[in-house]
């Protein structure tokens, strides 16, 4: 297949993106988009500053564009995210203990509703864990430790229909104590029934030639759980291209890696554009690595 969606799709998988609704007036953009992704997930507009800006007072017009550009043109949609330590509501960050927990509660029952659906998955919690595999501190955290999984039990009844996921970035490497932390927390909430159906690993890589120590075996382990994995921030400095490959060969292998999401169209359009991450140069031509995904996903 001559496209990054068609050619994940030749093994039942996906190959997405972040949108800005800010670019959907940019023609590059929009139709590199459209062309090469199945895939969308929104970067910033469906995250709790955007979706609740004041307390009971929801707001989805810029995460609506982006899942009408979508869904008009056949485009699968991630949603991204309903809990998190970073990019609270004002409101929200001064908030703490069961008030605190009320308005997470509310908040996920607030937006999970307006796409009730209409979402393949959902990132539940998003970015919970320090390094060393212990919990980050936040308010969220600071409402007692089960917070995590009175949210995912919270959207599992707000929303049947879509897959729940927890979302992290440096969980990539088996061998570190953030991967482990989080393996954990998979493991036991498949023992005692909470539901959770998908992990998250951000996959933003730095820097050398090879993965992150036994990536694969991080993808096959969680899966082994009972979880599908999904690779969902996908970006490498400079664009390798044998990370590019590897990355992509790894999700290939396992059987339970269902997609690939870039952060990103092109270099310009990402977080970290001074270290050209991305698979389209800021003037929309595909760079090598594109070349090095799609034939890794056309040899699956
Ligand atoms: O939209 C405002 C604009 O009105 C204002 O003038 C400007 C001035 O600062 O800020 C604009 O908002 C920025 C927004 O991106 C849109 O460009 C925010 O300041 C900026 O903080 C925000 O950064 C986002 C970041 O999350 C915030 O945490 C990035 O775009 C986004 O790529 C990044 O994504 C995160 C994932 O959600 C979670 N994993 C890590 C990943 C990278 O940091």
């Amino acid at each position: 297949a001559s496209t990054l969606g068609a050619a994940a799709a030749q093994s039942g998988r996906y190959f997405g993106t972040a949108i800005a609704a800010s670019r959907l007036g940019d023609s590059t953009y929009t139709s590199i988009s459209a062309r090469e992704f199945n895939m969308v997930t929104a970067e910033n507009e469906m995250k709790p500053d955007a979706t609740q800006p004041n307390r009971g007072q929801f707001s989805f017009s810029a995460g609506d564009q982006i899942y009408n550009w979508a869904n008009q043109r056949g485009i699968k949609v991630r949603g991204h995210t309903l809990a998190w330590h970073s990019q609270q509501p004002g409101w929200m960050q001064s908030l703490n203990g069961s008030n605190l927990r009320q308005a997470m509660i509310d908040h996920i029952n607030g937006v999970m509703a307006h796409y009730k659906g209409k979402l393949a998955a959902w990132d539940v919690v998003n970015e919970a864990f320090n390094e060393d595999g212990s919990r980050r501190s936040s308010n969220l955290q600071g409402t007692g430790n089960d917070w995590i999984e009175v949210a995912f039990r919270t959207a599992r009844a707000a929303d049947p229909s879509t897959k729940l996921c927890y979302n992290d970035y440096n969980i990539e490497n088996w061998s570190y104590g953030k991967t482990q932390g989080v393996y954990r927390m998979i493991q036991d909430f498949k023992s005692r029934g909470v539901p959770i159906d998908c992990v998250g690993l951000q996959t933003h890589f730095t820097g050398g030639s090879s993965l992150p120590g036994n990536f694969q075996t991080t993808l096959s382990s969680f899966a082994a759980l009972g979880v599908d994995v999904a690779l969902t921030e996908v970006d490498v400095t400079n664009a390798s291209t044998s990370q590019y490959a590897g990355l992509t060969q790894a999700c290939m292998n396992v059987a339970r890696c269902i997609g690939i999401t870039v952060w990103g169209v092109r270099d310009s359009d990402s977080w970290r554009s001074s270290e050209s991450p991305l698979l389209f140069n800021s003037g929309g031509g595909a760079k090598s690595a594109y070349t090095s995904v799609l034939n890794a996903l056309n040899a699956a």
